[in-house]
């Protein structure tokens, strides 16, 4: 786990840290049963905001410890050995010397590390070249400050295969903010990889308005970058009410969303607990993640009931529809889980679960199981 103690004043960075913790380890294992190498990118890589002196508080610092443990569990359970690189790469040169300093200690744990110094942008065509092989998986952390610069043209050519899967910040609480500023039309533009979306952003009621925003960005993944299936994770502002920002998640593997939200439902109960300690004091008895009382249950119940409302859309025009496509368009929608995906199907009046195997009380989204309109 990332050291709360690291995180003074950026409690926000805590939850995406323990985010991107929880989901590469058993990432690492799951692509690397099957793929002859994984290749890591850290677009944005910092440090930025580092307190500890290990840098273990940071992206590249955890993300190189998970890939590390997900190789190790590889050897000794799997007997596979797959080649693990990591490209970390940093605009600020005093960042950018801290960052190199860590890549050279890291190299002894496996990984072969590359930090690449300047813009993101400008070694993306190496980047691509770099990680085109065939039996090559990607993974990219895209985690820059703001969103003005960060180009959906840009980062499309690298990340659009079928053996990738991206993780963005996507700054929603900045994005819709400047979305009424009409001269600002070129940066939505350049950021969704599209025309029309600001016109959509401003459209939309002001309550609504980051909920369009990422709908928009998961939109371009899919249709600029080809990805198959969404997901992402609600991070808080810290210190008062609202959505700082969203990390979005796109795969083309629906077993890609079921550890994704895993890791999801791990670092929202985590964000609960601290938002609870915040507004009730530090007198309250420390609480197990489960039992405190959900700070963010009113977003809770906004995203189950547009989960939902999805799911009944799939029926609108057919009687049956594999689980797994159920699943990935519930699972879309963050702080909504399997199991309350389930307790809606097993209440519902016209829809019912058919199971491949009778040997089975839940659905798989590995196996060939249905939900049927009655
Ligand atoms: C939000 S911070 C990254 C934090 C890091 N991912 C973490 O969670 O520990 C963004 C970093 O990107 C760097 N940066 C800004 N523009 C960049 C660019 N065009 N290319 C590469 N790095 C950039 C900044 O200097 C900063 O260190």
């Amino acid at each position: 786990m990332p050291d709360i103690k690291h995180y003074q004043g950026r409690e926000q960075g805590y939850i995406k840290h323990a985010l991107i913790e929880r989901y590469l380890e058993p990432f690492t294992i799951k692509i690397g049963s099957k793929w002859d190498e994984i290749v890591f990118i850290d677009a944005f890589a910092g440090p930025w905001g580092a307190q500890s002196d290990d840098l273990s508080d940071t992206s590249f610092g955890i993300a190189l410890e998970r890939l590390a443990r997900g190789l190790q569990v590889l050897r000794d359970v799997h007997k596979r050995s797959p080649r693990i690189r990591a490209y970390l790469i940093e605009k600020t040169p005093e960042a950018f010397r801290k960052l190199d300093a860590f890549g050279q200690r890291h190299q002894a744990k496996g990984i072969d590390v590359e930090c690449l110094s300047g813009e993101f942008e400008d070694h993306v065509p190496i980047l691509e070249r770099l990680t085109r092989a065939e039996r090559t998986f990607l993974f990219s952390l895209i985690d820059p400050k703001g969103w003005t610069g960060l180009s959906m043209a840009v980062i499309a050519p690298l990340i659009r295969r079928r053996s990738s899967e991206v993780l963005v910040n996507v700054m929603s609480s900045f994005v819709h903010r400047f979305a009424d500023v009409d001269h600002c039309q070129e940066s939505y533009d350049d950021y969704f990889g599209r025309p029309g979306v600001r016109e959509i952003i401003t459209s939309a009621a002001h309550e609504d308005r980051q909920d369009v925003v990422v709908r928009e960005y998961c939109r371009s993944l899919r249709h600029l970058c080809g990805y198959q299936h969404v997901s992402s994770c609600v991070i808080l502002e810290p210190d008062k009410k609202g959505i700082k920002y969203f990390m979005v998640f796109a795969t083309n593997d629906p077993m890609g969303i079921k550890v994704f939200k895993e890791a999801e439902a791990h670092a929202a109960a985590l964000q609960d607990e601290m938002k609870h300690a915040k507004e009730f004091g530090d007198q309250m008895p420390l609480f197990s993640a489960g039992s405190v009382v959900r700070v963010s249950e009113s977003l809770r119940r906004k995203y189950r009931m547009l989960a939902f409302a999805r799911v009944d859309e799939l029926f609108q025009k057919r009687a049956m529809v594999p689980y797994v496509e159920v699943f990935c368009k519930a699972m879309a929608m963050p702080l909504v889980t399997e199991n309350e995906l389930l307790e809606y199907l097993r209440s519902h009046q016209s829809l019912t679960v058919s199971l491949e195997s009778s040997r089975r009380l839940k659905p798989s989204i590995q196996k060939n199981d249905t939900v049927v309109k009655i």
